[in-house]
């Protein structure tokens, strides 16, 4: 069974997943090359719990013991004794192939690798360890610790016992699975992103503006949240890559990136992280369309 659990990359994903791996009882080795990164990682997990704690939903004891199973370290070698590593460093081939290689050397032999990427193929990655059977996907939603679920992905090799451990990890920590083939976007990118992207094309063509677009799906739809503020949400710089990825691997123009949504990219409004997308965010309380 697996115990300790080492993540790489203690960003925005990996904060949120070591959260919910020690929540949910697991030992969380937390591995970052900048130790600014570990020490924000650790106060927004505190603040996060804290806010568990005010809303009834955890005890000041059980956050104590789930603070206390973190570790952090600047160190690769130091996942040495965990039985899952699950990677969530810069969505960046290279860079996540080097730390691959790495914890391949470094891991006992049966221990098992997984990857948080959003676009990059499982199989490939596999492939530059020596056990592609024991690698999966493993994509969390942002924020971890309040979204259900989790899609699994298996690679080309990955075995049938290395799927169903990294279900009952996911499942241990409180989520729900749904199982994906190794393709570009998975199923929620997949799906969401193209809808999304056609909300801007959409506005581009003068279909209706910007609040009626998003009323409509809200209230004839029944989503909790509009396309296009959903879209400034995500940050529009990543829904582009999203559909670049989507368009260049599976070569079908269905998938071309809106040009009005390259075009609010290339003017540096990427959403509500820069306080302008399609609303202005000036006043966070009351965001403006744009036009
Ligand atoms: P982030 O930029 O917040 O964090 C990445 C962290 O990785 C940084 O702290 C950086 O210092 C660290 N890092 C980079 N190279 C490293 C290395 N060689 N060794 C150790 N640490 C290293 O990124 P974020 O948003 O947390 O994304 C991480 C992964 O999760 C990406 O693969 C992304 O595609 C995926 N993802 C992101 C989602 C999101 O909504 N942000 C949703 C689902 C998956």
């Amino acid at each position: 069974m697996v115990q300790a659990i080492g993540i790489i990359g203690a960003g925005q994903m990996g904060n949120g997943i070591a959260h919910v791996a020690a929540q949910s009882g697991y030992n969380v080795v937390m591995v970052d090359m900048n130790p600014a990164s570990l020490e924000k990682a650790l106060k927004t997990i505190d603040k996060n719990m804290a806010r568990q704690v005010e809303k009834g939903k955890l005890s000041e004891d059980d956050k104590a013991t789930a603070l206390a199973r973190i570790t952090t370290t600047t160190a690769m070698k130091d996942v040495a004794s965990c039985d899952l590593v699950i990677e969530a460093a810069t969505e960046n081939e290279e860079v996540k192939k080097k730390i691959f290689r790495e914890l391949d050397e470094t891991l006992p032999a049966n221990a098992m690798l997984a990857s948080n990427t959003s676009s990059i193929s499982i199989t490939r990655l596999a492939a530059v360890t020596t056990r592609p059977e024991q690698f999966i996907g493993m994509h969390f939603m942002n924020p971890v610790p309040m979204m259900k679920l989790v899609e699994i992905i298996r690679g080309l090799a990955t075995s049938e016992e290395t799927y169903q451990r990294v279900v009952e990890v996911a499942e241990r920590m409180g989520k729900t699975v749904a199982t994906s083939e190794d393709v570009p976007g998975f199923i929620v990118n997949r799906l969401l992103l193209p809808m999304l992207n056609e909300a801007a094309y959409a506005l581009q063509d003068g279909v209706a503006d910007v609040k009626s677009l998003d009323t409509a799906m809200m209230l004839g739809a029944g989503h909790p949240m509009g396309p296009l503020t959903l879209a400034d949400f995500i940050g529009l710089d990543t829904c582009v890559a999203i559909m670049r990825v989507l368009h260049s691997e599976l070569g079908d123009s269905k998938y071309r990136p809106c040009p009005l949504l390259v075009k609010f990219v290339d003017a540096g409004w990427l959403g509500k992280k820069t306080g302008k997308g399609f609303y202005d965010y000036s006043d966070p309380a009351n965001p403006q369309p744009y036009r």
